[in-house]
């Protein structure tokens, strides 16, 4: 089984998930980005503004993976505004009808909610079903036991 990861990071968290993940699987890792300065409290402000906007274009940085090379995709973004964030909704419009095989997804937040209900409807900007998720809580947490479950039961 050949993975490849794809995350989005605004402060590094999500990143920081995805290279342990991508790590444990011996999978490919690559960022996508809308190329948008999201830093700071103007970044966030902006961020939060943009939850209740249009789609950013997104854009795989270093270029595509070659997406036949994999047969298990994991796609994976923060929360924004009790939902996923727009770049990752972007990215699965943009790129999802090019995956082949399994998807899942990887979403990161601060609270301890599980955000299973805002995950389900991610699935509707995606060519393909999810087969799963993962739903983990960053704010003063380790996640490691957590991504070695997720990891194990893939
Ligand atoms: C604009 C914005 C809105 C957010 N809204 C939520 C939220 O509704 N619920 C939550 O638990 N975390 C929320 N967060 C926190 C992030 O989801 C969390 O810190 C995430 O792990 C950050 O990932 P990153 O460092 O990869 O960007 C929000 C963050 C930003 C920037």
């Amino acid at each position: 089984m050949k993975t490849v990861c794809l995350y989005y990071s605004r402060t590094g968290r999500t990143r920081s998930v995805m290279e342990r993940m991508a790590k444990m699987l011996d999978a490919d890792l690559f960022e996508y980005t809308d190329g948008k300065d999201r830093s700071g409290v103007k970044g966030y402000i902006s961020s939060c503004l943009d939850s209740y906007g249009k789609l950013p274009a997104v854009e795989v940085i270093g270029g595509e993976p070659e997406w036949d090379k994999y047969d298990r995709v994991i796609v994976a973004m923060p929360v924004w505004a009790e939902s996923t964030c727009v770049v990752g909704k972007a990215f699965l419009k943009q790129y999802s009808s090019k995956f082949r095989g399994d998807l899942y997804l990887v979403v990161t937040h601060m609270s301890r909610a599980d955000y299973g209900i805002p995950i389900a409807k991610a699935y509707a900007y995606s060519a393909v079903r999810p087969k799963g998720y993962l739903s983990l809580q960053t704010k003063n947490h380790d996640c490691g036991v957590e991504i070695r479950d997720f990891v194990k039961k893939l």
